[in-house]
């Protein structure tokens, strides 16, 4: 296991490159199991839950391959099986549900185990394929679902939930006749994977609202496509200008997908700029409080809201979060603590109060976005900090020491018993 070791107190100035956005990747790579054809995608991120998705796609039955952000997958002879050993490292799996009905009518998925930052139940994904004709039952710890060939269906969701969107999308391309998804999800993310099926011959109308019309099609062809990038790593990099009061571009920064973030950061006092060559994020000031509530989107992510938080420990006067998404998504808080910051949690909301400094210290990630918010922490905290069990961190950001190495970071990994 790997820790990063940050020297704090550096400004950061330079071009730092937003990769493919890995929650776009993972629910297309899944997609791929829908095609008669080979998906050749490009922009694909080099992280472990894209790796854990090809391996998970090879037991299924496709033919991967995976190199240099290319990554070419060929379905051949489809195995119902999503096996505990792979799905218990990441609930994304729960995404071939979907397209393992459509094709071969049976799909044999372990439950997601609960998770840090919640319970995370899946009930919308399983309640909208019942209606599209699926049975599902839960034996020793597995969702076992069938169905004849699925048809329409018309669903509307609890909740917007991304993934469930998602799974909905991917079995309704295939089936008999047409769906309405209602109070979809409206993510970038799930726009990218209707884009993707449509490249491939899907009929899908409305994706980016809440309501998404599927008109199935008998088969679906292979194709190119290339992944969005990713917003979070993007939103996490602007982050790290506003916290070292540095100054950098992002050439492929998707400003669109970011506006409500983008408008916390500039609301703190960041600048923050289209240029031709991509978004520039300055700060030259210091950083003022401000309240952030988490929503779906368009609102503000809560993939998000660790790494904003950091900000606010450093930020003038009080600052409000209010997570409305999951629960138990306070973990960086006290790790924040441990590094001197004032942050007092009630129910779903945590009160700020910016300190003049904060100061480094061993501090341990105990998830993806949690990590991140400790590591823009280490990067403006005096003195040293050392993230630990930073596996989290690799789940989502692509060599994070080296892109922030390269714009000025004194940072580094090194074996966690070092
Ligand atoms: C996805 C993202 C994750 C992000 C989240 C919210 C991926 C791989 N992950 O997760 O990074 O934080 O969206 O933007 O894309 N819910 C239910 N029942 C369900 C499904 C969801 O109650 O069947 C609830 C969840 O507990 C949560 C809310 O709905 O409170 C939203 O969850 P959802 O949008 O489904 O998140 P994920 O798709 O798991």
């Amino acid at each position: 296991m790997d820790k990063l070791i940050i020297e704090g107190g550096v400004r950061l100035q330079g071009t730092i490159d937003v990769n493919g956005s890995k929650n776009a990747a993972l629910p297309i790579l899944f997609a791929t199991i829908l095609l008669d054809g080979t998906a050749r995608l490009e922009n694909v991120p080099d992280l472990r839950d894209i790796h854990t998705t090809l391996h998970l796609l090879d037991v299924l039955g496709c033919a991967c391959a995976c190199a240099a952000h290319r990554a070419e997958i060929r379905p051949g002879q489809l195995h119902p099986e999503a096996p505990y050993d792979l799905v218990k490292t990441m609930r994304a799996s729960v995404l071939c549900l979907g397209p393992l009905l459509a094709r071969i009518g049976q799909a044999r998925v372990a439950l997601p185990g609960g998770c840090a930052i919640g319970a995370r139940p899946v009930d919308q994904h399983l309640k909208g394929l019942e209606l599209m004709g699926a049975h599902f039952e839960l034996a020793e710890g597995y969702i076992m679902g069938s169905c004849r060939r699925l048809h329409g269906a018309h669903v509307t969701f609890d909740m917007p939930t991304v993934g469930g969107t998602e799974n909905l999308l991917m079995a309704a391309v295939l089936a008999e006749g047409e769906t309405l998804l209602e109070n979809a999800a409206r993510e970038p993310e799930v726009v990218d994977l209707a884009r993707f099926l449509r490249a491939c011959g899907a009929q899908i109308e409305g994706e980016g609202s809440s309501s998404i019309r599927i008109r199935g099609v008998s088969s679906l062809h292979g194709t190119t496509y290339s992944i969005m990038p990713d917003r979070i790593e993007a939103g996490t990099f602007l982050a790290a200008a506003g916290i070292t009061g540095g100054d950098l571009l992002l050439p492929n920064c998707p400003y669109e997908e970011l506006e409500a973030v983008i408008l916390k950061l500039t609301g703190m006092g960041m600048e923050i700029s289209r240029t031709p060559e991509g978004v520039r994020a300055r700060c030259d000031r210091p950083l003022r409080g401000i309240d952030v509530k988490t929503q779906p989107y368009p609102g503000f992510p809560t993939d998000m809201q660790a790494q904003i938080m950091a900000l606010m420990c450093l930020a003038e006067g009080a600052s409000m979060v209010e997570e409305s998404i999951f629960e138990n998504r306070f973990m960086h808080v006290q790790e924040l603590a441990r590094m001197g910051a004032d942050v007092r949690i009630s129910g779903h909301t945590a009160m700020v109060r910016g300190v003049d400094h904060l100061i480094g210290a061993p501090v341990m990630a105990s998830d993806l976005r949690a990590s991140a918010s400790l590591v823009l922490a280490g990067l403006a905290a005096r003195g040293t900090t050392q993230v630990q069990r930073i596996y989290h961190l690799d789940r989502g950001y692509e060599r994070i020491e080296d892109k922030l190495g390269a714009v000025g970071a004194r940072i580094r990994r090194a074996p966690e018993n070092a």
